[in-house]
């Protein structure tokens, strides 16, 4: 079964909207977990413009699954993270401008930074994935920083509007989750992952171990209910599964 981790970010947005303490992303988080989720994500951006260092704090003291903590290769960060100790660390390009990550990291232009970043990270018991766009020379060199895994940006899959695009992109993530699965990285995938386009990729990327799924849950969670909305990504994955058995 794919595991399912529910990046509680945009509850922290709502919140940050009117600067108060509510909704808050841990009450959320409870609720996810309590609905069958298997980990929570969040991502500690560098301008604090929705999680906030506390809640990463109060995730970390409170949630019962694992943490994977999204956040910049930058000294802030991993200072933080070295003192919370998440489960996991997923290190993330990110850009101020953006609205939301934009894109996977370019490994090759940083594997010296890298390579220290995740030897401090592992030192401390922390799995050290990279988020990388499903392309051959970053899965290659995932493996030479020694990247416990990978975790394939999904973006233009999720955004492409013409079958032949999301032909090709599902191609493409398929491509790469193999290639990372032969080197021995173990493969997540997120961002922009719906009830509707995650059969595509259950169905032809059987190696994807964790999906990190957050404005979609959070989004249908306004009309059905956190516990619901979670409920029913778990129903997804799971019916879809049980279609893929002899996929690899
Ligand atoms: N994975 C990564 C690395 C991300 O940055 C995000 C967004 O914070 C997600 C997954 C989840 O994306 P979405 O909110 O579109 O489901």
């Amino acid at each position: 079964m794919i595991k399912l981790f529910v990046n509680v970010d945009h509850v922290a947005t709502v919140r940050e909207a009117r600067k108060t303490y509510e909704p808050d992303p841990l009450e959320a988080a409870i609720i996810a977990e309590k609905a069958g989720a298997y980990g929570i994500t969040a991502h500690l951006r560098e301008d604090r413009r929705h999680v906030q260092d506390d809640d990463i704090r109060r995730l970390k003291d409170h949630i019962t699954t694992p943490l994977n903590l999204e956040m910049a290769a930058v000294e802030e960060m991993v200072t933080i993270a070295i003192a919370t100790k998440p489960f996991q660390v997923s290190i993330v390009p990110e850009n101020r401008q953006e609205i939301t990550t934009e894109g996977g990291l370019n490994i090759l232009e940083q594997e010296g930074h890298l390579i220290e970043v995740g030897h401090n990270l592992k030192e401390m018991d922390i799995l050290f994935s990279l988020f990388i766009d499903p392309d051959e020379d970053q899965v290659i060199a995932a493996k030479r920083v020694k990247a416990d895994s990978i975790e394939l940006n999904t973006g233009p899959y999720s955004e492409s509007s013409s079958i032949n695009a999301t032909t090709q992109h599902l191609a493409q993530l398929r491509k790469a989750a193999m290639q990372a699965h032969e080197l021995g990285l173990r493969v997540f995938a997120g961002h922009g992952l719906t009830i509707d386009n995650v059969p595509a990729i259950i169905r032809d990327v059987p190696w994807i171990e964790e999906l990190n799924i957050g404005h979609h849950i959070i989004s249908r969670s306004i009309f059905v209910g956190m516990d619901q909305s979670v409920r029913d990504m778990i129903d997804c994955i799971k019916s879809k599964m049980t279609l893929n058995v002899d996929k690899v």
